[in-house]
């Protein structure tokens, strides 16, 4: 095992319980605010998966996992992320803090015994969600944006609440629109999340839940140059 993660795992007591060794781990790290919200996005993962005849344990332990990269200071995400030989694209160098979702896959399984792809795939597109995703990596998604670790309420919420009731791929459609609508004000737009939501805007009825400012939220041609890149939560 890497050197960095055998130092990010030093001080934790693991019991194999997984609940514990996350509540342990962050605590050692220093991160309980990070705790709180991935105890609060385990819970609300489980239940969209016991809604949606998905894995609930699965979606709890994505839950639990999903920002444990909180460990890596944002300073040191891409450094870190060129150690551990995680792809990184152009758009993750702009703006390294994006790189926490594919870092945080990485400690799943190393430090946490992750086997399970789909949970792996979840944690892994948690912040950007990607194209071709599936309803187990939407149900973390979505659960992650539902307990947002930022002050207030999210500007979304209502509407996105909206949409799961038709369906979790909806409600990603929902906050996926909500960046892209304020793109501009954002440090990136990592191409996963543009590839996400052109993939979901074209195949979903949207009629319902758009944003009100149809000419925000008008999507250009396959290709066409952004002005600006979008971004996501730390
Ligand atoms: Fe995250
Ligand atoms: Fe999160």
């Amino acid at each position: 095992m890497h050197k960095l993660l055998l130092d990010l795992a030093e001080g934790v007591p693991f019991s194999g319980n997984l609940r514990e060794d996350v509540s342990a781990f962050l605590t050692v790290h220093h991160c309980p605010h990070t705790l709180t919200h991935s105890l609060r996005v385990a819970a609300e993962a489980k239940r969209l998966a016991e809604a949606s005849g998905q894995d609930p344990a699965g979606a709890e332990a994505a839950g639990l996992l999903h920002d444990i990269s909180a460990c890596i200071p944002n300073a040191g995400r891409l450094q870190s992320s060129q150690a551990l030989g995680v792809d990184i694209l152009p758009a993750e160098v702009t703006f390294p803090p994006i790189l926490h979702q594919k870092l945080s896959r990485v400690i799943a399984q190393a430090l946490f015994g992750i086997t399970d792809e789909a949970v792996l795939s979840a944690i892994g597109c948690h912040t950007t969600l990607k194209p071709g995703a599936s309803q187990f990596d939407h149900i973390l998604f979505v659960a992650d944006k539902i307990e947002w670790d930022q002050p207030g309420t999210p500007p979304y919420l209502d509407r996105l609440k909206q949409a799961l009731a038709r369906s979790v791929e909806h409600a990603s459609l929902v906050y996926l629109e909500h960046l892209w609508n304020n793109r501009l004000s954002l440090k990136v737009l990592h191409p996963w999340a543009e590839e996400a939501y052109r993939e979901l805007y074209s195949t979903l009825d949207r009629s319902a839940t758009a944003e009100a400012d149809s000419d925000r939220t008008r999507l250009p041609s396959a290709g066409t140059p952004l002005a600006q890149p979008l971004g996501g939560e730390a």
